[in-house]
């Protein structure tokens, strides 16, 4: 056989290059408030509006936290205003977002009247709607017995867990389920590392970045990941990006659907927190991170922020 390896790689380097170009000219600066793309805009005033969500939806709430990603969404909201369409719904959830974070802090915020002018003077439709919603959890057995759209629908990120314990076999039996994902040439080289112990859970959890005022309530947390030794040398440089997204997605569907309370949390870490991670877990280097779970059973009551729909399909006709 001839080894292609030379030019294997010199392909792979052209298309890292071309993608992080292309990063470096799209993707958006989070500590900007002003951008040249629209896209950009959506993409920045979606991420604050779900951090003030968040904020929001914490069981603890401490007043007057949260204002950095408040003034953060305001000064986007009032910038886009000025080049865009305001009749837009991730604006007006936005906005509404906005309304809620200053409504619920108006009486513990020493500046209330400037902020209250300034929202007041940004335009667009006040939608009066709830930025964070109720969530019912239900018996063990409806979970099981939802049909699909009922099952997509259902499902939320949940970041307030009960204190009960949850049971290790039935996160196992979802992990088995998930297995049956879908992979390229059907070489599933995802592992998913399941953590129980308490101190390790936090010690893990001081090296992810959006597990803050609720990481301690996480009674067991995955870290789904993804060995390179399992892709194609040509053509495959985000395989592993692919197929463990598309198992994530199975396994939290999974675990859903046996009634387990779960959140995503982003493992797109930091150089340095991705090399503490690996360390504590003793995970190889030929494996990359694809995303954390954090599982418990519901709480008693539960508030989740909102998944605003957004239009997403260009069907291409003849
Ligand atoms: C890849 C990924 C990373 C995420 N990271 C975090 C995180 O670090 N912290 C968090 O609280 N939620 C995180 N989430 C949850 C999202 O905020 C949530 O999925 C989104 O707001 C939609 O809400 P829903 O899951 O309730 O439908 C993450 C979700 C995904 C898919």
């Amino acid at each position: 056989m001839n080894n292609n390896f030379s030019e294997y790689i010199e392909k792979a380097e052209e298309k890292a290059l071309e993608y992080l170009n292309k990063y470096k000219k799209y993707a958006f600066d989070p500590s900007l408030d002003c951008y040249n793309s629209k896209a950009s805009y959506e993409g920045s005033i979606r991420r604050w509006t779900h951090i003030v969500q968040k904020g929001l939806s914490m069981s603890n709430y401490n007043y007057g936290s949260g204002r950095k990603a408040y003034d953060s969404l305001v000064e986007l909201l009032l910038s886009y205003s000025k080049e865009y369409s305001i009749s837009e719904g991730f604006y007006e959830e936005g906005l509404n977002a906005a309304e809620e974070y200053l409504k619920k802090n108006a009486y513990k915020i020493n500046d209330y009247q400037e902020l209250r002018k300034k929202l007041d003077s940004i335009p667009g439709k006040r939608i009066n709607e709830k930025a964070v919603l109720k969530y019912e959890s239900k018996p063990k057995m409806e979970y099981r017995q939802m049909n699909y759209e009922e099952m997509v629908k259902d499902r939320h990120s949940i970041r307030h867990f009960s204190d009960k314990e949850l049971v290790l076999e039935d996160v196992l039996y979802a992990v088995e389920l998930a297995d049956y994902s879908p992979s390229a040439c059907n070489r599933k080289g995802w592992t998913t590392y399941i953590i129980t112990n308490r101190d390790r859970i936090n010690e893990v959890l001081r090296y992810q970045n959006g597990n803050k005022g609720f990481g301690e309530e996480i009674k067991i947390l995955a870290l789904i990941t993804y060995d390179l030794h399992f892709c194609n040398l040509d053509r495959e440089l985000f395989q592993a990006y692919i197929d463990g997204g598309l198992y994530a997605m199975n396994l939290m569907n999974a675990l859903h659907s046996e009634g387990i309370a779960v959140v995503p949390l982003s493992a797109s870490l930091h150089k340095e927190q991705e090399e503490e991670v690996r360390r504590i877990l003793n995970i190889d280097d030929s494996e990359v991170f694809i995303l954390f779970l954090g599982m418990g059973n519901y709480a008693d009551s539960n508030l989740v922020t909102k998944n605003s729909k957004r239009n997403s399909v260009k069907v291409i006709g003849d």
